[in-house]
């Protein structure tokens, strides 16, 4: 195995600290950060779970991206750049490379569903009786689109914006309920359109996409509601 210095934010001394690490091709991100707890600091704090980018708690950021700790790996960063790990910026930091992801989930409408059709798989081949069900959405809350979204303040974000977005996708018969949501002053008119949102997610989601396409509707939906307005004059 080679070796690696991977450089670690640290709370108690609000600086990073250096640590060696083995690594070979296979080798991520949240296997250097075990092996330094394991080996050097037990106290290390991090989240993660499944270790395989789907639960959405590891992110970080490594070397300035936002990343899934668990899916990032050593080599994938040329051996004369530095390793540096810190934590996501704008969440709420618990210690070290952890968050406290409450308020972020605090965005999401409380009523939003989790199934929906797939938009990857469409040539999959589906078994009997798989009609019936609907598979996860992509969205993994890992925040990284909230992370990266130059707007941080008096703003649902990106993630929230696009589980809306899924909702009128998925129940267009309730598609005003979700577009007066969107148009909150906190909502879609807040966007940029800087678009680092879905360039930094992992699962493909989209949402910077999905806060224009919601845009576009609210718009749309205005136009017909002044139509109609001058139609009944
Ligand atoms: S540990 Fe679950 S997404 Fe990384």
């Amino acid at each position: 195995m080679n070796e690696r210095t991977v450089a670690v934010y640290r709370t108690a001394t609000q600086k990073v600290s250096e640590f060696t690490v083995p690594y070979n091709e296979r080798t991520t991100i949240i296997d250097a950060l075990e092996y330094i707890r394991l080996q050097e600091e037990p106290d290390l704090m991090f989240r993660q779970s499944c270790h395989h980018g789907s639960c959405g708690t590891c992110g970080v950021a490594v070397n300035g991206e936002f990343v899934l700790a668990c899916i990032k790996r050593l080599a994938d960063i040329p051996e004369d750049q530095p390793v540096r790990i810190e934590p996501l910026p704008t969440m709420h930091q618990i210690g070290d490379l952890a968050f406290d992801p409450a308020e972020f989930f605090n965005e999401f409408p409380d009523d939003i569903t989790y199934t929906r059709v797939s938009d990857v798989n469409t040539d999959a081949a589906v078994p009997e009786g798989m009609e019936h069900y609907e598979r996860f959405e992509n969205c993994i809350e890992c925040g990284l689109c909230v992370t990266s979204c130059p707007v941080t303040e008096d703003w649902m974000g990106p993630a929230a914006l696009a589980s809306i977005h899924r909702m009128v996708e998925k129940s267009p018969h309730e598609a005003d309920r979700w577009l007066d949501l969107a148009a909150d002053a906190r909502g879609v008119e807040r966007c940029t359109k800087n678009f680092s949102c879905s360039r930094v997610c992992p699962t493909g989601v989209a949402p910077g996409k999905r806060i224009t396409l919601l845009g576009a509707a609210i718009k749309k939906r205005a136009k017909a509601r002044a139509a109609e307005g001058e139609s009944d004059a």
